[in-house]
């Protein structure tokens, strides 16, 4: 078992249970290459300071290059008795140069680095999601482009309301998914802090220039209180919040997928390829997809409360409490990254049955309001015409009919104001199409909502496309 650090202070061994319990390495191994490259800033700083040579910048340089190829090879021999990522690298540092590794750690602390590679590794995250996020967005900017002429019910309590065309539907989607975007976007505004240099609490006694590192890890900004900068912890709640409010979304699309394919809906078919079988009943298809989606959804939101909960207490500064913040982290992105990726593969493939939504607009009174609006434009006001209505329905309902289905005769009982021109009004093109206002079912307000959407996407992958990546291409 390798010496530890503190070891001048202790007169005991690590006891083998308190190793196993306070090491971390399982978990933050995958911040590897942040910790080496945040190391390798530090080295370049250390020297800019004087503090240590050029030629023992470029043995460390060098030292790390080596180890980060090694654990990429998996040639690297973790060891749980040296707890954390951060430890593991620099013992084998030492291992393989000997005394001048022992000075990589000089004006930095454990708790300044963990700050520094997590942030490091979720800014990457958080490119990542905004990438896919695009990327999900053009799908069902297609499929509502593809469904322009579907009609179906719109619903509210669950219950038949009003005939929408099935863009509308999805393009509802598409502005949650936005506003997802946008919200990883401002995290990662707060993310992309460099935290380096703090030490363990309050600053550095070395000359150390913070925003050389933060150039050399192009951060755009320095944290600005070194007690903050090592005890701050937002942006992980931050982000875990807004994958939260995206697995929201993601969970209420699945929710609709699981009842739209079930028989008593009718309205799509979930692709074989995404469904899966029973093991005892051979007819049956299930959506176990959208159902793990929605599943999935509540670890992501335990993870927003597990953060949320180990940090409220704590006092300043760093506590070891928050160690645990990176199996949380870690776990939301992965699962958020699943999800964006499987819904990516499977919307497209979903097949939609037309007529099964068309037939359900026919029936359910879903021009009640239409009728509403027809006595309203005759001169009655809402309210009465509301109420007109009402009998109307009751009318209908009482003859098994619809109020398309009435007569002239049985309308005009209802109202006198009721003439012949409202039969075409009373059809779910007129509905539809008669919906005009703003962000309303018309289709042509779903159109040019569809090359709106079009065009802030192009808006959006601007920065990105300026490094050479398009929207279409996975990163
Ligand atoms: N593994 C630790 C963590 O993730 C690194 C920081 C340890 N700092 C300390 N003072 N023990 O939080």
């Amino acid at each position: 078992m390798a010496e530890k650090p503190w070891g001048g202070r202790f007169s005991e061994k690590t006891d083998r249970i308190a190793e196993i319990f306070t090491s971390s390495i399982d978990v933050d191994r995958r911040l590897y290459a942040h910790d080496i490259e945040g190391s390798i800033a530090h080295c370049k700083t250390l020297a800019k300071g004087g503090i240590i040579t050029g030629e023992e910048s470029d043995a460390l340089i060098q030292g790390l290059g080596k180890i980060k190829r090694d654990i990429e090879r998996e040639e690297f021999e973790f060891d749980e008795g040296l707890e954390d990522i951060h430890m593991n690298i620099e013992a084998r540092l030492v291992n393989d140069l000997g005394k001048v590794a022992q000075k990589l750690h000089t004006a930095r602390s454990r708790n300044d680095q963990v700050a520094l590679d997590v942030r490091m590794y979720l800014r990457d995250e958080t490119t990542v999601i905004i990438k896919n996020l695009i990327r999900l967005r053009e799908v069902i900017l297609d499929l509502a482009s593809a469904h322009i002429d579907i009609v179906l019910p719109g619903y509210t309590h669950l219950q038949r309301a009003q005939p929408i065309l099935l863009s509308h539907h999805w393009m509802a989607y598409y502005e949650m998914f936005s506003r997802d975007t946008e919200r990883f976007g401002d995290a990662l505004g707060r993310i992309n802090v460099m935290p380096l240099g703090s030490a363990a609490i309050a600053g550095t006694t070395y000359p150390i220039d913070r925003h050389f590192t933060a150039k050399l890890l192009h951060f755009p900004k320095v944290a600005e209180n070194s007690i903050d900068a090592v005890s701050d912890r937002d942006f992980i709640i931050e982000f875990l919040s807004a994958a939260s409010i995206t697995m929201v979304h993601f969970s209420r699309l699945s929710e609709e997928l699981v009842l739209w394919s079930s028989s008593e809906f009718g309205f799509i078919e979930i692709p074989d390829a995404f469904a899966t079988g029973s093991s005892i009943m051979p007819q049956k298809k299930n959506p176990d997809i959208p159902e793990l989606v929605r599943g999935k959804s509540g670890v992501v939101f335990g993870n927003l409360m597990a953060i949320l909960t180990i940090m409220k207490s704590l006092p300043l500064a760093y506590n070891r409490d928050m160690q645990e913040d990176k199996a949380l982290l870690f776990e939301g992105s992965d699962v958020l990254k699943a999800c964006l990726e499987v819904y990516h593969r499977m919307l497209p493939k979903l097949s939609i049955s037309r007529e099964t939504m068309g037939r359900a607009v026919s029936s359910g009174f879903l021009n009640a309001t239409d009728l509403a609006d027809y006595l309203v434009a005759k001169g009655m006001v809402f309210r009465d015409a509301h109420k007109c209505v009402g009998e109307a329905v009751r009318y209908a309902v009482s003859k098994g009919k619809e109020l398309q289905d009435l007569t002239i005769e049985e309308l005009k009982a209802v109202s006198s104001l009721i003439d012949k021109d409202v039969y075409p009004l009373l059809e779910v093109d007129s509905m539809i199409n008669r919906r005009t206002s703003y962000g309303g079912t018309a289709k042509r307000c779903v159109l040019s909502a569809i090359e709106n959407g079009k065009a802030r996407i192009k808006e959006e992958m601007k920065p990105y496309c300026k490094t050479g990546e398009k929207a279409g291409k996975k990163p």
